[in-house]
């Protein structure tokens, strides 16, 4: 008779090389045998839990991701040039409370410097750019999508440049409440010189510590189009690491019919790019 008697699961266990004949049998095997007992992958929970000792301790996380298409081949000539020139000459200066719902700085008491140049400015000075984000920015995005993807109806937050100005600039920690976010990089950001999105694994969390405790760090390629879902996800822009960088991105909202544009929180204007 084989070691593992005629029990039938005894049987199984035993072709995978697993004794399971109870720990006393297991205490006398252990004294008459030298063969060591090796985990299988198929082996059942209550073998497996022998070796947790053993495993790294699970930890609750969910790694972020996104989505990334480089348009360099198909942007108009000049974009670059165009959108730097706007952020320039149009972007106006904020300070940022974070006192939203969106917020997730761990103090609200703090204020952070901002520049932005709203929709109805880049609607009207790169027309080219908001048409893009209608079509075929939609369109890419819609690619990432189970549901209808919309462009936001109200121009005012349908698509924005974000500017950051030297060292002393950062945008807030926060969450999207949007179900797509795109973001089109115009200027580059390469590692170890800041200005990277930074998106915490851990989820929904409070304050920059905690994004960095465990995070996801994107750094800016100029003509790249990120997209991604960043509702449950806390982030910020991380400063750039020189007074006399500039980084600015396009900024833009996408809607499904299950987060609609009509779920925006309603202080979300007022507290990004004041009133009116
Ligand atoms: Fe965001």
């Amino acid at each position: 008779m084989p070691p593992w008697g005629c029990c039938p699961a005894a049987a199984v266990l035993g072709r995978l090389g697993i004794d399971s004949t109870g720990p006393k049998s297991r205490d006398r095997a252990a004294r008459t045998s030298t063969t060591r007992r090796v985990p299988s992958p198929l082996a059942p929970a209550a073998v497996v839990a022998d070796f947790l000792p053993l495993m790294p301790t699970p930890i609750s996380r969910v790694p972020f991701h996104w989505h990334s298409f480089d348009l360099r081949a198909e942007l108009p000539a000049g974009w670059q040039i165009a959108i730097l020139d706007v952020a320039e000459n149009r972007a106006r200066a904020r300070t940022l409370v974070p006192t939203s719902v969106t917020s997730r700085e761990s103090s609200a008491d703090m204020e952070i410097a901002a520049l932005t140049v709203g929709g109805k400015t880049v609607a009207s000075e790169l027309p080219w750019l908001y048409g893009l984000y209608c079509n075929r920015l939609r369109e890419l995005a819609q690619e990432i999508s189970p549901e209808p993807l919309s462009a936001a109806v109200d121009v005012r937050y349908a698509i924005n440049l974000n500017v950051q100005r030297g060292r002393a600039m950062r945008y807030e920690c926060h969450v999207d409440s949007n179900p797509i976010q795109g973001l089109l990089y115009v200027t580059d950001h390469p590692p170890g010189s800041g200005g990277e999105l930074v998106v915490s694994n851990l989820g929904d969390v409070a304050g920059v510590e905690e994004v960095d405790r465990d995070a996801t760090r994107i750094h800016p390629v100029a003509g790249y189009l990120v997209l991604f879902d960043a509702r449950h996800h806390t982030h910020y822009v991380a400063g750039v690491e020189r007074d006399d960088a500039l980084r600015v991105v396009a900024a833009m909202n996408f809607y499904t019919p299950s987060c609609p544009e009509s779920s925006r929180p309603t202080d979300l204007n007022d507290h990004l790019f004041g009133t009116g």
